[in-house]
């Protein structure tokens, strides 16, 4: 088998904590479907962990790439002026203003966006202290793995970066104990307004940064009344509001932007991920006279925001507004959520299912317990699924949450396809299995889907 010997090749040259979400292999893919190194076809519901809304390899994106490698692939934009960065700047600002004047800092990833964030907002304010909540999940890099809340990805790597504050999610799921959900959103904002008392003053606060739906974190879905009472909070002190997209951006949710469903606007927003189908592009956008707040040289660097990247970025943008990506997300989004909610009456290991449009998740739980999280179980489900022609991967700071970041243009068949494995997987794994489940699943193919 070809795939075993990547796998062996990968455990001899890579090392070992470079995570593996998945024991699939990949040489091609095209739409929602990965071919795999032993010529399998293998569905995608992972999207190189949400970065294929617009699909693999779509042919425009494609084209874009090719043609602008023939041009020019680099001249940094610290040394030559090129439009193309000015091009996909205001391509950003037209889908995602952030008032009257909005500016646009480009990247290489998510963690360089939120990296640049903070050094933007710390100038801007001209205050030390970033806020940040449990669960957040906002990269790999030292500042960004500083915000992050996992201890599980960061551990032996500090000292982290000083003046960061952690503060609870409001996770209704874990928390709520019963209260209404405005009740809840209440209560957390008013434990921040004691923060500022009892951990660090609100004058000394540059931000505070939030995942509107956190990713890694396990797809909490942050309250209406909580953002909208941040973003006060944030006005009456001065502090910035950022909000990090990288995971929920460019149709995921059925909008350009998770906050677009909350009629709040951040001060800076963070991107990357699906804005480029898988070149290596993020941006920065925020308020002209806060991005310009930057004192020179402060940010930047050698590739951010090359040419191909932007001629990659400029043809995914045109192509989700083509297919219309955000009534794709919804509607994906819709089919999956009914799906999860039937399989949450059928199966007692769902303790939730959440998520916003086709951010969608469920957790797994032992005993009908939100607290006894059953990370043994997802790890089965995610390799039965391999072994039955789905790419699938976790989340959650326990591990014990499935979810769905799939293309966005997959097809109604292959998506359904797709839930049919997950159900058949949990019939196989769980207590509610029967033969008669298995007779009926047994028979599924696992050749080709
Ligand atoms: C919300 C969020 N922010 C930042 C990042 C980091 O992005 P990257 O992996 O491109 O550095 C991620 C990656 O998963 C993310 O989900």
């Amino acid at each position: 088998m070809k795939s075993e010997e990547i796998l062996a090749r990968r455990k001899q040259f890579v090392p070992d904590a470079i995570g593996i979400f998945n024991p699939s292999t990949a040489v091609s893919a095209k739409g929602a479907l990965i071919t795999d190194a032993d010529g399998k076809e293998m569905i995608d519901f992972a999207g190189g962990i949400g970065v294929v809304n617009a699909g693999h390899c779509p042919a425009p994106v494609v084209e874009a790439i090719a043609a602008q490698a023939a041009k020019l692939i680099h001249c940094s934009f610290n040394v030559a002026t090129y439009d193309l960065y000015m091009q996909l700047a205001e391509k950003l600002v037209s889908l995602l203003p952030h008032g009257e004047h909005t500016k646009v800092m480009l990247t290489n990833s998510g963690a360089e966006s939120v990296e640049n964030a903070i050094k933007i907002a710390r100038q801007a304010t001209g205050r030390p202290a970033v806020i940040c909540y449990g669960g957040a999940f906002h990269g790999r890099t030292m500042m960004s793995m500083t915000l992050t809340s996992k201890v599980g990805y960061k551990l032996g790597c500090g000292p982290f970066a000083p003046e960061v504050y952690r503060i609870p999610f409001p996770d209704y799921y874990h928390e709520g104990n019963g209260a209404d959900l405005d009740t809840f959103s209440d209560k957390h904002l008013r434990d921040l307004e004691d923060f500022f008392h009892t951990n660090v003053p609100a004058s000394q606060v540059a931000a505070i940064i939030m995942e509107p739906v956190q990713g890694e974190g396990g797809f909490n879905v942050v309250p209406q009344k909580y953002l909208k009472g941040l973003r006060k909070l944030c006005d009456k002190y001065g502090i910035l509001l950022i909000l990090d997209e990288v995971q929920s951006g460019f149709g995921r949710t059925g909008k350009w932007a998770a906050y677009q469903h909350y009629d709040v606007i951040p001060d800076i927003s963070t991107w990357a991920k699906s804005m480029g189908s898988g070149m290596p592009i993020g941006a920065v956008m925020g308020k002209a006279h806060i991005m310009d707040a930057c004192k020179p040289s402060t940010i930047g660097g050698t590739y951010p925001g090359n040419p191909v990247c932007c001629a990659a970025s400029l043809a995914t943008l045109d192509y989700m507004e083509e297919i219309n990506i955000n009534a794709l997300g919804a509607r994906v989004g819709q089919i999956v959520r009914d799906r999860f909610n039937a399989f949450k009456k059928q199966f007692s290991a769902i303790g939730d299912v959440r998520g916003l449009g086709a951010m969608m998740a469920f957790e797994l739980i032992k005993n009908n317990d939100p607290f006894q999280p059953d990370a043994d179980l997802c790890k089965k489900l995610i390799s039965y699924c391999a072994d039955h022609g789905l790419i699938v991967i976790n989340a959650g700071i326990n591990g014990n949450i499935i979810r769905v970041l799939s293309p966005l243009v997959i097809e109604e068949s292959l998506l359904k396809k797709g839930l049919d494995i997950i159900e058949a997987g949990l019939h196989r794994l769980t207590k509610d299995y029967t033969d008669e489940a298995t007779n009926e699943y047994n028979h599924m193919s696992t050749k080709s889907v």
